[in-house]
């Protein structure tokens, strides 16, 4: 096992290069399992979660090839049944619960895992996919489900979930007749993979909005796409210039992606720059505290707000941040007092008062993006952070380490003793 070691009071300074989209790239590659033939998916970061998926694709019988950040598949024959250990590590695997009941008929996966982030369940996957036709049967630790053909139908989604927008919309392109989801999830992986889709032969309207329809097609093809750029990675880059005080062009991005974050950080007193595919942040003295409220997109990301915690424990006043996405995910806020922030926790909502300055502490990452909330703080803070969990970081972002030593950033992998 490995921590992390960050000595922090350095302002970054340079140029950040941002990595494809986590997000979008593990729904790309289950919706590869709906078509046949040789894919080419370009942008892919090299990251933990994408070897898992690498892993539950091979297990499946596509051929997998990761070179670079290029990414070929084959889709040949292939059968229905993922292995536990891959599904167990990230929650993602349910995305080809939807293909594979289209394509082939049946799929059996194990319960799945991901980070520790409050209640997870998968609900709304089955209810919605049985509305399709899908027939599950839940066994010890096991899930599983059947279909002579998928039917199209009109649902509405209790919650706009992301997952379960991307299952439905994946497992209608190849039902009989149209499907209509209202009160879909609208954020922009979303509108990849409808992208993704109908450049494999697919017929999908209207992502990026609540409403999407989609057209069943007897057989979908093969394609070569590149992925979006990761918007929860910028997110942590623009952040890391605000609280070290440092000036980062961060390039490669969609900073329409990032509407709420910067309209935020912009109440917090960071300047920033926006051009069409890059951002210049610039960090000041005195951050300002501002409130956010994590919401389904395009409101603030609930994948952003530990980064943003970590920001406004510095910032000279009172912020309130209210989760309303999970229902557990203040792991961060245990992690950060010890550096000296204060932060009180009172069931979805955290009040944090700004303090001068944080210290470095040993520290746990809960889960990925509490991890890169820890990262960005002791980057910051004065003395040493070290940071175990560090498992739950890679799972996310690629060359975490490597880019913020290429900025200035004293930060350094240690085995654990
Ligand atoms: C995706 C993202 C994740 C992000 C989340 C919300 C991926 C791989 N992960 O996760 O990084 O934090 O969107 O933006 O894209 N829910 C249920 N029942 C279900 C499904 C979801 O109750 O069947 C709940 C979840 O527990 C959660 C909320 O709905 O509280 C949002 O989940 P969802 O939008 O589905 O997130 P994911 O697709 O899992």
């Amino acid at each position: 096992m490995q921590r992390l070691l960050v000595e922090g009071g350095r302002p970054l300074q340079g140029t950040v290069s941002v990595s494809g989209a986590k997000n979008a790239v593990l729904k790309l590659m289950a919706a590869a399992l709906l078509g046949d033939g040789k894919f080419i998916i370009r942008n892919v970061p090299a990251i933990k979660d994408v070897f898992t998926m690498i892993g539950v694709l091979k297990a499946l019988g596509v051929k997998c090839q990761l070179e670079g950040s290029t990414l070929y598949l084959t889709v040949g024959d292939i059968q229905g049944e993922a292995p536990a250990e891959l599904v167990q590590e990230m929650r993602a695997s349910i995305q080809i619960m939807g293909p594979l009941i289209a394509k082939l008929g049946w799929v059996k996966i194990s319960q799945p895992g991901g980070c520790p982030i409050g209640d997870r369940p998968i609900d709304l996957h089955v209810k919605n996919l049985e509305k399709l036709g899908a027939i599950f049967e839940e066994g010890y630790g096991y899930i599983s489900a059947k279909a002579k053909r998928l039917v199209g139908t009109e649902l509405c989604l209790d919650f706009p979930s992301v997952g379960t927008t991307e299952n439905i919309m994946m497992a209608a392109t190849l039902a009989v007749g149209t499907t209509i989801i209202h009160n879909a999830a609208r954020e922009p992986e979303i509108i990849d993979a409808q992208n993704f889709l109908n450049r494999m032969g697919a017929r999908v309207f209207g992502a990026g909005t609540g409403t999407i329809t989609i057209k069943g097609v007897k057989a979908l093809s093969s394609t070569d796409y590149t992925v979006i750029p990761d918007r929860i990675e910028a997110g942590s880059y623009l952040v890391a210039a605000a609280i070290t005080g440092g000036k980062l062009r961060i390039q490669n991005i969609i900073p329409k992606h990032l509407t709420a974050l910067i309209g935020k950080l912009q109440e917090a007193n960071v300047k920033l720059d926006i051009a069409s595919d890059q951002i210049i942040v610039q960090g000041q003295d005195t951050i300002y505290p501002a409130n956010i409220l994590t919401l389904p997109y395009p409101g603030f990301a609930t994948d952003l707000q530990p980064q943003f915690m970590a920001l406004a424990t510095l910032a000279n006043g009172t912020s309130v941040v209210k989760e309303t996405v999970y229902s557990n995910r203040f792991g961060h806020a245990h992690e950060l007092r010890r550096m000296g922030a204060e932060i009180i926790v009172d069931g979805n909502a955290a009040v944090i008062k700004g303090v001068k300055q944080l210290a470095g502490a040993h520290l746990y990452a809960t889960d990925l993006r509490a991890g890169a909330a820890l990262v960005l703080a002791g980057l910051s803070a004065t003395g040493i952070t070290s940071i175990t969990g560090v498992e739950h970081i890679e799972r996310g972002y690629e060359n975490l380490v490597e880019k913020l030593q290429l900025v200035g950033g004293k930060i350094w992998r240690e085995d654990e003793v």
